[in-house]
């Protein structure tokens, strides 16, 4: 039998939320994997027990080997701490290779402070790209792709976008969704869970799934633009109350989001609107659960529009552009402004008008695709 000093060693990066739900299906794949040995690293980007510890329980991921519990900060000073903490567990691990995925500060930091050591950057969900510098995730996916070495792909578009910054086409795999992945393979479990949403003072959330309520729409918001500005937080918040007397909206709110709402004084409106009903981050299974269910899902999110695509469930996405546009050329997607998100659910309420494809390889299977593109590399 193989020691684990013959294995190749690769360090898979973990950082905020949605960088989870895409690294557990890898973990997975990779246990007890004769070849490679993976070394899990937590960079504490988000750290909360709903941010982060419910999804390593729920999604089974193991333990971190390692976590640099960098917390929160201004872009800088989160960057700067994850490398120094990062370039320090590469010098005692010393990786073959560090395998980063999406657009978050870890991702850019970590690839970084590989890259500067002459180490296999590998990024998966390489090549999105909205065009608008003023998304930080923007800024952290165009530094990853300029210095990474093995590109993996979630769609053709993706990998078109690398071709044309003049990427050769060796070095891009299009291997599909590991977020489908982790989807396809907790549906059921999230389905069979009973939901008890606590709201933002400690109740629990009067929610008949079974009766009055049977339809109601999801809302997730947290990007700055969105969120820190005071004027486009209010028209969202005048959408929103106007919005839930259509529809009863579940709000599960991102912290940066209710900082702001207090910060802004406009909390209260919301806590007093009847319909709108409010609650902290959920869980994995319970917002998989609550997703599922709904009619209608109004987000600002980046991972919710490959999720409402792959659901079928209309996704209404507040923002000018998105690095995903095949959920809108291909699934339920569409790109609205804040002062739209009223009309434009009262119509996609009354008429699903979009196309209902799932894009190619977005069916559960990315992790096996991405070991065996691993094990070909290290083989050559
Ligand atoms: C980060 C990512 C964003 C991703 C989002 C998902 C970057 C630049 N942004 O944004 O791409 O879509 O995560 O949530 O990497 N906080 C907590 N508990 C936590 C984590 C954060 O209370 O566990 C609070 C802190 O006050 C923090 C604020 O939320 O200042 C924002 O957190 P941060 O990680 O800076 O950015 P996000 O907005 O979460």
């Amino acid at each position: 039998m193989q020691t684990n000093k013959h294995k190749h060693k690769i360090i898979i990066i973990a950082g905020a939320r949605p960088n989870f739900m895409k690294i557990a299906p890898l973990m997975h794949a990779l246990k007890d994997h004769p070849t490679i040995e993976p070394i899990l690293v937590h960079t504490g980007q988000h750290y909360d027990e709903k941010m982060s510890h419910s999804f390593f329980d729920q999604l089974d991921i193991p333990k971190p080997h390692i976590n640099l519990g960098v917390g929160s900060g201004s872009h800088a000073v989160q960057t700067a701490r994850i490398m120094e903490r990062f370039e320090a567990v590469c010098f005692s691990e010393k990786p073959e290779m560090v395998m980063v995925v999406g657009d978050v500060n870890s991702t850019a930091a970590c690839s970084l402070v590989a890259a500067k050591l002459n180490i296999t950057v590998a990024h998966y969900e390489a090549g999105l790209r909205s065009r608008d510098r003023e998304m930080p995730e923007e800024i952290n996916r165009l530094v990853t792709d300029a210095i990474t070495d093995l590109y993996i792909t979630t769609s053709e578009d993706a990998s078109e976008n690398l071709f044309s910054e003049g990427v050769p086409n060796e070095k891009v795999h299009m291997l599909g969704n590991l977020m489908i992945d982790s989807l396809v393979s907790h549906l059921e479990q999230a389905s069979a869970i009973d939901l008890d949403l606590i709201g933002l003072n400690g109740g629990h959330l009067d929610l008949d799934f079974g009766n009055s309520l049977t339809k109601y729409g999801v809302m997730t918001f947290h990007r700055p633009s969105n969120v820190d500005d005071k004027k486009v937080l209010s028209v969202l918040v005048d959408q929103w109350i106007k919005t839930s007397e259509t529809i009863p909206l579940i709000f599960p709110i991102h912290p940066r989001t209710k900082q702001m709402l207090v910060k802004f004084e406009l909390l209260e409106r919301l806590e007093c609107s009847a319909n709108m009903h409010l609650t902290g981050p959920l869980s994995y299974l319970e917002f998989l659960k609550l997703v599922n269910n709904s009619s209608l899902v109004i987000t600002d999110s980046g991972g919710i529009q490959e999720e409402t695509t792959y659901l079928k469930i209309p996704c209404l996405t507040v923002r000018p552009s998105t690095e995903r546009p095949i959920t809108i050329w291909e699934g339920s997607n569409q790109l609205i402004r804040a002062d739209e998100i009223f009309c434009r659910s009262v119509k996609s309420l009354e008429k699903s008008n979009f196309q209902d494809k799932v894009p190619a390889l977005w069916e559960g299977k990315s992790a096996a695709r991405i070991v065996s593109v691993l094990e070909t590399h290290f083989s050559s």
